[in-house]
């Protein structure tokens, strides 16, 4: 997607270097963009688990190349198979709620037996995460087109009207490889002409709605306004609202949806005033096996000076000040669950469907 006047990706192969992963390092956008290396098993974790890199989709992507870097230690280490394993459970181990990690780990390694010599392995752990990354942008990239027909939809009774879109946290490109998931229908809205504006709630703690929807957004030339988090059932009440479009990080097979913590406030509030709640997903998002969301699916709790500590940038320099007392405990809880009896619909690569069982397994019959 557009940064000033280039095009990036999240994620990618250094030209020239093929041992090498490059990301944007996410915690200092807006204010900074840096973009990292990652060489090692070890630093790519530690960008799972310290957020350099975050976002359901760009989770998958990065442990998806964490396995071909895996095979590269392994090659030079003393058990091949051993090596690999272990790096599988470090990776999956960074973060519990979104299901993309798990996916990509475990599709490298059944890909990655298929090899018949450890050379082999190799290349085929370099093919593999080359294919998870650029199906989630191509993925990404559909969920857009049929995301755009309900915009559409909604432009024919606005009779041309400004549409105000409300998204919470950051399911967009920085989410993913390109295009994001609840921004895709955004950009292919904006793209085609159409008069849209979206509500970007901040999503404290961590503010991944204040720092990188906006800046996507901002880079892209499309309208829009940061809120407070909790503005957006007054704006809902008020009409100012036409649809909520948001990620998930774990979608059961039944239609509940994690997603980054407050999501659910938000689809009460759209529930009481008739707006309608959108969540736009991969297919990689879904959790096949789990039927009950709300008691099952695993809520990562992050560290409590999240809550504590804010950042910004200060005399041009990225600061965190402290915002509550500095005894005061705080909690801080990634991501709650929507069920979906509250979703409108899911948006996904092949198509729209609701937020239930049999619609779900229609649009994917081979899960069933
Ligand atoms: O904690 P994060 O930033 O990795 O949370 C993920 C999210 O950005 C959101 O929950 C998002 O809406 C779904 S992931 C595309």
């Amino acid at each position: 997607m557009k940064v000033k006047e280039g095009y990036y990706r999240t994620i990618w192969i250094k030209q020239g270097d093929k041992k090498t992963i490059q990301i944007i390092d996410q915690r200092s956008l807006p204010h900074e963009f840096i973009i990292k290396d990652l060489n090692t098993v070890d630093q790519v974790a530690e960008a799972i688990k310290d957020m350099y890199v975050r976002g359901a989709g760009l989770i998958g992507a990065t442990a998806g190349y964490g396995m071909y870097i895996a095979t590269l230690e392994a090659l030079v280490s003393n058990s091949f198979d051993e090596h690999l394993n272990l790096a599988a459970k470090q990776l999956t181990a960074t973060r519990p709620t979104a299901v993309n990690l798990a996916w990509a780990v475990d599709r490298q390694l059944k890909a990655i037996q298929k090899g018949n010599n450890n050379q082999e392995k190799v290349d085929i752990a370099y093919r593999t995460a080359t294919e998870i990354a650029d199906e989630d942008a191509e993925y990404c990239r559909k969920i857009g087109e049929f995301g755009l027909s309900l915009i559409e939809e909604i432009q024919l009774k606005k009779k041309g009207k400004r549409i105000n879109i409300l998204t919470h946290c950051n399911a967009g490109w920085l989410a993913f490889v390109d295009y994001g998931t609840a921004t895709s229908p955004i950009y292919a809205a904006f793209d085609k002409g159409i008069d849209i504006h979206v509500w970007v709630d901040e999503t404290r703690p961590r503010n991944q709605g204040a720092r990188l929807t906006a800046w996507e957004l901002y880079e892209h030339g499309v309208p829009h306004t940061v809120i407070p988090d909790n503005v957006g059932g007054h704006l809902m009440q008020h009409g100012q609202v036409d649809l909520v479009i948001t990620g998930t990080d774990r979608t059961t097979y039944t239609g509940d949806v994690a997603n980054k913590i407050g999501t659910y406030l938000k689809a009460l509030s759209a529930k009481d005033n008739n707006v309608p709640f959108y969540v736009a997903l991969p297919s990689s998002t879904f959790d096949w096996e789990m039927r009950d969301g709300c008691t099952d699916i695993p809520i990562e709790k992050r560290d409590e000076n999240e809550v504590k500590y804010i950042q910004g940038l200060c005399d041009g320099e990225i600061k965190k000040v402290l915002l509550t007392p500095l005894e005061s405990p705080a909690a801080n809880y990634a991501f709650d669950v929507t069920p979906g009896r509250l979703v409108t619909g899911l948006i996904t690569e092949r198509g729209v469907c609701e937020a239930n069982e049999k619609s779900i397994l229609q649009l994917f019959p081979e899960h069933k």
